[in-house]
């Protein structure tokens, strides 16, 4: 995944940030990978280079172990995050087909991002909400019985947020360029 404007120095900022706040050794790699993610969002892996680098282990190691946890997160998560249950109840409704319905509109698999970074879409165990089956939950909101024709739905009001928000900020960005011409 490509880094955006600006990311690589806030990644190098962040971990010697936790590496000086923290000791710097092999039993303390889980605690800082966990401080590291909490304020990046994920683990990048310049972070994970620069962390193996900083307590001296070698970069597999890290990655071994950023890998063999699903609490940790390899990509950026997307601005609109969609998490597919695939609990029992929601599995045995069809809720694999709906993970595919989503992958092929985003045109990523799971537990990936978009490289534009707009979606992310996870795999998520039980939510609570079985007699909704199958069920997505999108940017925190819960949503039930989701067909593929649901799934358009979904991506159509994203897509029109998506563009929306897009409009919104192109007048700001009309209006700093006219400023700095005079
Ligand atoms: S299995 Fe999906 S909400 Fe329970």
């Amino acid at each position: 995944m490509q880094l955006l404007e600006g990311e690589k120095e806030l990644i190098l900022a962040c971990v010697d940030e936790v590496l000086s706040n923290n000791s710097k050794n092999r039993e303390n790699l889980i605690p800082i990978l966990q401080k590291v993610q909490v304020r990046l969002g994920y683990l990048p892996p310049l972070a994970m280079e620069k962390i193996a680098e900083g307590i001296k282990v070698p970069p597999a190691d890290v990655y071994g172990l950023a890998t063999f946890y699903n609490q940790f997160r390899l990509n950026p998560p997307g601005k609109h995050q969609v998490k597919v249950c695939l609990g029992t109840a929601c599995y045995m409704a069809g809720g694999d087909i709906t993970l595919e319905s989503f992958e092929r509109r985003m045109k990523i698999k799971e537990s990936e991002t978009s490289p534009d970074r707009l979606y992310s879409l996870e795999r998520v165990a039980c939510v609570g909400c079985c007699t909704m089956a199958p069920v997505v939950v999108v940017d925190e909101e819960v949503e039930g019985k989701v067909t593929p024709t649901r799934v358009d739905g979904i991506m159509l009001a994203l897509n029109e947020e998506n563009d929306k928000s897009n409009l919104e900020q192109e007048p700001e960005q009309g209006r700093m360029d006219s400023d700095e011409l005079k």
